[in-house]
């Protein structure tokens, strides 16, 4: 486990400048995460280079790269070799992928449904192997685009691996957003096969494609360095996030969080370059709302708590116009001091403190937890003016652009393999 390493301090403005460069590893979506490093890079003259999952063939099913109107959809120049990762859909030796073994279940087998172990190494092993030829093909393209004496960052976006077979959506949905009569047991579900499938998956998406991006960026690495250049890799990591309770900032994590164990082997995988010298930091961000985390019933709640954290930097009224818009998304009676206590409250009952213990992280669900998330989800999300149009995704830009600040900072002088960004880092970065 990662000793907790928040970064108090903001690192010094980064050194980049008109000439270099800043490549991304998997695919811009609009809200995402990678938005906010984008816009600082671009605040510095950089260079973007833009990458693609790709898409699969609807007849086929076969991935394949952006069509001629997906790219003019894009907007941007892309390196159009699809790095999809993963091996959900990777045939075994007698044809049969992970999910088509899964094809035909019903919701009701989620816990006793059984796979065939082999041929999911099979895949697994096929799929890895797929995923490091594209991406090594995408690396060779890289290396021509990029000037050998500049300084590059590649930030590594990727994060994902839900099967996509028919039973998965829905049995996960009950896992992360079931209570009540609907509650499912996250630790039963990881200890079933379909979960095992998910556990390997998101490692092999979200963990093993950051190993494979250093291996096949070597070449350009040494190249660089000879010529007086740099590469420095960031990736996106979660591992709670410290918000203002009771006028401390406090760790606290979402649960259940599943893909925390590939998290975790990420932030191993930094830890590791970073010791052979490699210019690699993962960098645990805050919840925020993105195409990717709204299967997280409740994560917007640690991320409203952005609104005291706002207030406490507030020194000399210059987040005044951003705490004024934020307030703004709620209705005219939602009283600030009662909503401090309301979170405040939440955040410190026995129920939640439960779940706020970094040594057993990442914690599985419970019902009283999931209720009590489902109730506060539903109440916060019912003091808006337009519930369509709520504060959380004011919040998660704010979010996104700060960290992306942070990050560009750090990636011009790498000084850990994993940092933890709070919102205490969230709220001194904006100027
Ligand atoms: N949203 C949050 O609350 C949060 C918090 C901390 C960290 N993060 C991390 O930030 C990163 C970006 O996520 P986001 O929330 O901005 O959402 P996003 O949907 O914008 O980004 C997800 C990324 O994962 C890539 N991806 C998805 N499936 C893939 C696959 N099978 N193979 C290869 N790439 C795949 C996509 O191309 C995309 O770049 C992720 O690593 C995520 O875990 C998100």
């Amino acid at each position: 486990m990662t000793k907790f390493k928040p970064l108090r301090e903001l690192p010094a403005a980064p050194k980049f400048q008109k000439g270099d460069v800043l490549v991304i590893f998997g695919e811009l979506f609009g809200g995402g995460y990678v938005n906010g490093l984008i816009e600082e890079a671009k605040n510095h003259d950089m260079q973007i280079i833009y990458s693609t999952v790709g898409r699969r063939d609807a007849a086929t099913g076969e991935l394949r790269p952006l069509n001629t109107e997906e790219l003019a959809e894009k907007g941007h120049d892309i390196v159009n070799i699809p790095l999809e990762a993963g091996f959900d859909l990777t045939p075994s030796q007698s044809g049969n992928s992970p999910s088509d073994q899964l094809k035909g279940l019903k919701l009701k087998e989620w816990a006793t449904a059984k796979l065939d172990w082999e041929q999911v190494a099979q895949s697994q092993e096929s799929g890895h192997a797929d995923f490091k030829a594209r991406a090594q093909t995408w690396a060779d393209e890289i290396r021509k685009l990029v000037p050998r004496d500049k300084n590059v960052v590649i930030a590594h976006t990727m994060a994902g691996g839900v099967p996509r077979a028919k039973i998965m959506m829905p049995a996960m949905n009950r896992v992360f957003k079931g209570f009540g009569d609907r509650f499912a047991s996250s630790e039963e579900f990881w200890q079933s096969d379909l979960g095992r499938l998910c556990d390997k998956s998101f490692m092999e998406v979200t963990a093993e494609t950051f190993s494979v991006l250093l291996e096949v960026t070597k070449n350009m690495r040494d190249d660089m360095k000879s010529a007086g250049g740099s590469v420095a890799y960031t990736a996106y990591g979660y591992h709670g996030t410290e918000i203002l309770i009771d006028e401390k900032y406090t760790w606290q994590s979402f649960a259940p969080y599943l893909q925390g164990f590939a998290k975790m082997k990420l932030e191993e995988i930094a830890t590791q370059a970073f010791d052979d010298g490699i210019s690699a930091c993962v960098f645990n961000a805050p919840e925020i709302l993105t195409n990717s985390s709204g299967v997280f019933s409740g994560i917007e709640i640690p991320l409203y708590m952005l609104l005291f954290a706002l207030e406490k930097e507030n020194q000399e009224g210059h987040l005044d116009a951003i705490l004024e818009k934020a307030w703004s998304h709620f209705k005219a009676d939602i009283d600030k001091t009662e909503a401090k206590a309301y979170f405040n409250k939440f955040f410190t009952t026995d129920v939640i403190q439960q779940w706020s213990d970094y040594k057993g992280w990442p914690q599985h669900n419970g019902p009283a937890q999931m209720e009590m998330i489902k109730t506060t989800s539903a109440e916060t999300l019912g003091w808006h003016l337009n519930e369509k149009n709520p504060a959380s995704t004011f919040l998660s830009e704010i979010v996104f652009k700060s960290c992306g600040k942070i990050m560009l900072a750090e990636a011009s002088r790498v000084r850990a393999p994993v940092w933890w960004i709070g919102h205490d880092a969230v709220a001194k970065a904006i100027q």
